[in-house]
Order: structure tokens, then sequence, then C-alpha cells
């Protein structure tokens, strides 16, 4: 699929959902407060969340963080809509900025001015976005030397009933959603690059979190 025709898929899905995106996915999108509280940039840090749809989480992180800077990009002008308007809202709009931009093929410096982050996340979007790898390569990539990547998104439901785990894969396909299976490679992969990473499989493998540093700590 081209980047073209993906963003017009994620502005197809998004152009209603994004109505009641944030009401109904409290409920099953899990994880992301514990994201948000882990993420504890520097003083007056930098945050950016790849893919950020409504704004939900830089407004949650906004709050937790009060003297970071925050960015999220998405590729979906309809979310961006409403990330926009939420951010309005909740009078953040001097400390967050939005732009539209492919978590595959993006540069801070082009789309907000900045080199790099101390923070970046990307939280239930990996399972959405074909090329998943390159996004996570471009997030480790937009951090600072000490910077840290964090995702969190569906994990394989290990420790779930397995007509869970059926039932909740074939509902979340019809969404163009699927479980990146190979998560724990790929971070293992940067792991034997030198970088300081984890894994960790959250309520029963329903969700998995992950943390990938810019390098090692004894680097
Ligand atoms: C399930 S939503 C998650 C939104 C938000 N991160 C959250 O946790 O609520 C997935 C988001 O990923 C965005 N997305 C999908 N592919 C993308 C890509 N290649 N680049 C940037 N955003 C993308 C969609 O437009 C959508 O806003």
């Amino acid at each position: 699929m081209t980047k073209q025709a993906h963003a017009a898929q994620m502005d197809a899905i998004y152009k209603v959902q994004r109505h009641f995106y944030d009401v109904t996915r409290r409920y099953y999108l899990l994880g992301r407060d514990r994201l948000i509280s882990r993420l504890q940039p520097p003083p007056g840090g930098t945050v950016l969340e790849i893919a950020c749809g409504t704004g939900r989480n830089l407004i949650a992180a906004a709050k937790a963080y009060p003297d970071a800077r925050l960015y999220g990009l998405d590729i979906s002008e309809e979310m961006l809509v409403s990330a926009r308007a939420a951010v309005q809202r909740a009078g953040l709009q001097d400390r967050i900025t939005l732009a539209k931009g492919d978590a595959t093929d993006f540069d801070p410096q082009a789309l907000f001015g900045v080199k790099s982050v101390d923070r970046a996340y990307i939280s239930y979007a990996i399972s959405m976005i074909p090329d998943w790898q390159a996004a996570i390569g471009q997030g480790v990539a937009a951090l600072t030397p000490d910077g840290r990547l964090h995702i969190v998104d569906f994990g394989q439901q290990e420790r779930l009933p397995r007509l869970f785990r059926k039932g909740l894969y074939a509902w979340l396909a019809r969404f163009h959603v699927a479980a990146r299976a190979d998560l724990p490679q790929l971070v293992d992969r940067y792991y034997r690059m030198g970088h300081d990473v984890s894994f960790e499989r959250l309520y029963g493998g329903y969700a998995w979190a992950a943390e990938i540093g810019a390098r090692s700590p004894s680097a």
C-alpha cells in the first residue's frame, strides 16, 4: 500500500470515529496512562507523540509534566482536526504543537523546528502502521543522546482465554489493526545494537510495553 493510500485509509476510518474515539477507547486502549507516567522527561524537556490521534495522550502528558514542551504528529488530517480542537479547549496551544506527518518518514526539524526530543512515544499505533519497524526506527532516530522511546500496543493475549484473543483480533482486523507479534524480537535487536531496552507484558498480555533508549547507559 502506498503512503497516500494508507493516509486516505486512516482518514476514512477516523472521519466518523474521531467524534467518539476518546469516550470508547478509554475502555480498551490499556496502558496509555502507565506509559505517560513513565515518560519522566528532564526539567524543561521535550516530548513527541508519534501518531497522536485526538491528542488525548499529549494533553495528559502536558498536565503531568507542566514544564515540558510537547509535539504531536499524525498522518490523518481528520484526527488532527480533533487534536487541534482538544488542545485549544485545554488551553495548551502554547505548549503543544501538532503537525501532519508520517511516522515512518519524518524530520522533527522540518515539522517542529527541533533537531531531537528527550522522550518520544508511540501509543496504539504500531498495530496500524504497515511499516511499524520503520516508525520505531524514526522514533529512536529523533531522540537526544539521553532520550527514550516508549511504546504500548496490543499484545498477544498470552494469558487470556484463546477465544478472547480470537474475537479481539477479528474485531481489530475490521479496523486494519494487527498486534505485532515480532515486537520482542525487534526490541532485542536494539538491545544487541547496544541500546538500553525494556519489554513488559501487561494485563495478561493484553498489552505490550517496550522502551528503547537512544543508546546504552554505559555508552
Ligand atoms: C488507534 S489510534 C492511536 C491514537 C493515540 N496514539 C492514542 O493512543 O489514542 C492510531 C493513530 O495512528 C495514526 N497513524 C496510522 N498510521 C500512521 C502513520 N504512518 N504515521 C502517522 N500516524 C499514523 C492514525 O491516524 C491514528 O490517529
